[in-house]
């Protein structure tokens, strides 16, 4: 582990969220909803989330407990975190939005106790590793899950840092002589990531990068350049922690970033890498795509996951095998990863009193669009059909050709009609 700044501690993490109250959410149209995750998560519970399940967000930042009140509108969901901003945003969007099944309250999640009772899910994405000590957080937020629950955490990767932690060092040692603060810290950093006399630094490599985020998302800017405490973890570093915090590595959220096996196209190189053992593929996976540590974990005393990690084709497979609670799904939009387009919700409602139509609208409201492939998707992906019965109603209704039994065929038609809307279905728990 490494990477903790000297000004360390709750009050200067609390300080930080609330100048920069993250991630940017200022107007509901720019919410970027984790439906890709939950979807994936949804797909590979071993137990599935309740209908009416209790869900504890440690950390919840301005939107993360709304997100998740959307996506299980039967759910009771609690949201905590230190900084008053983000949480008054949070209550804002919850207001304009008119949901119900939401709580936020200001506190550190560490004083979480048995009072507050045992939860379905426990998301902390993006938090523990702002904390003092990290281990300490992950004790406490799993001392709140309940047997077969499911723990959804990020931690930062330290390949996946690395530029940035030696950055917020540079940081720190250039701005301390006017005294270190946060105000310090910020002008030096803006000096040094928007500086016109840097253009052949090391950082000119991702200046365009650094510069967008700096005018488009200010709190991610700010997180990653001014960060006042944060903690980073190899994979074997990533696993201790789980240990020793009593939780057990479950899946990662987005699996296809850690399969690595299609780009081999050399055959002695993609021999060479199903050779290896499922640790040191991921390490492969870590060095050559560095992607954060987003990962589902259980507790240590559950039995065994029914289902080991799945590759690429079975995440999608069983993702896309949705089914909904009768009043509201969620679609992603443009999750095909080869698309830099702006993410974009829409919620999918049934329309009361028909039972072959649906309504999509954006967040923003009554953008009211019916692509009718997805509404005929959705119409026979009802959580009683499989799959396969679900594609092969749709490219029915659609002319689309079926190409027949095999998984792989199944894959590539479960693509072919989402991808046109680059969307995935989100299956909200049934009873
Ligand atoms: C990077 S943000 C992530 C927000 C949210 N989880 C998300 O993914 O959108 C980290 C959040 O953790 C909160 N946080 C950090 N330490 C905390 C603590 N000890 N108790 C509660 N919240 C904390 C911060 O205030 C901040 O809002």
């Amino acid at each position: 582990m490494s990477g903790k700044g000297p000004n360390s501690g709750k009050s200067a993490v609390e300080a930080h969220y609330s100048a920069h109250p993250y991630p940017k959410a200022d107007a509901i149209d720019t919410m970027a909803l984790r439906r890709e995750e939950l979807n994936t998560l949804a797909g590979r519970w071993s137990q599935p989330i309740p209908r009416d399940a209790r869900i504890l967000v440690a950390g919840c930042g301005t939107r993360e407990a709304l997100s998740w009140a959307l996506c299980f509108p039967q759910a009771q969901v609690y949201g905590c975190d230190l900084s008053s901003t983000s949480l008054a945003i949070g209550r804002s969007l919850i207001e304009q939005l008119g949901v119900t099944n939401v709580r936020l309250e200001q506190r550190d999640l560490l004083t979480l106790d048995d009072e507050d009772g045992l939860f379905d899910v426990v998301s902390s994405w993006g938090v523990l590793h702002h904390l003092p000590d990290p281990l300490q957080g992950l004790r406490t937020i799993r001392a709140r899950l309940r047997p077969g629950g499911v723990m959804h955490l990020m931690l930062y990767s330290r390949r996946n840092r690395y530029y940035i932690r030696d950055f917020q060092e540079l940081v720190r040692k250039l701005a301390a002589p006017g005294g270190g603060d946060a105000g310090a810290k910020m002008a030096t950093a803006k000096g040094l990531t928007l500086g016109t006399g840097w253009k052949d630094s090391r950082l000119a490599r991702f200046s365009e990068y650094v510069r967008g985020q700096h005018d488009n998302d200010p709190p991610h800017w700010a997180d990653s350049f001014v960060h006042p405490q944060e903690t980073d973890y190899d994979l074997p570093g990533l696993f201790e922690l789980l240990e020793a915090g009593g939780a057990r590595f479950l899946a990662w959220n987005k699996p296809w970033t850690w399969v690595v096996r299609p780009r081999f196209k050399d055959p002695k190189l993609a021999a060479a890498y199903s050779a290896l053992d499922q640790l040191e593929q991921w390490e492969v996976a870590d060095r050559m795509m560095m992607p954060v540590f987003d990962l589902l974990a259980g507790l240590a005393s559950d039995p065994p996951a029914e289902r080991p990690w799945m590759g690429d084709d079975d995440a999608l497979l069983d993702s896309v095998l949705a089914r909904t609670d009768g009043e509201q799904i969620i679609l992603q939009g443009n999750i095909d990863r080869g698309q830099r387009k702006p993410l974009k919700t829409l919620i999918v409602d049934r329309v009361k009193g028909r039972k072959d139509a649906v309504e999509l609208h954006t967040l923003a409201r009554f953008t009211l669009v019916r692509p009718r492939v997805v509404a005929t998707l959705i119409k026979h992906v009802d959580g009683e059909r499989t799959l396969r019965a679900a594609c092969e109603a749709a490219c029915a209704s659609h002319r689309v050709p079926f190409d027949g039994p095999t998984r792989q065929e199944l894959v590539s038609t479960a693509r072919q009609l989402i991808h046109p809307y680059g969307a995935l279905l989100v299956r909200a728990p049934g009873p």
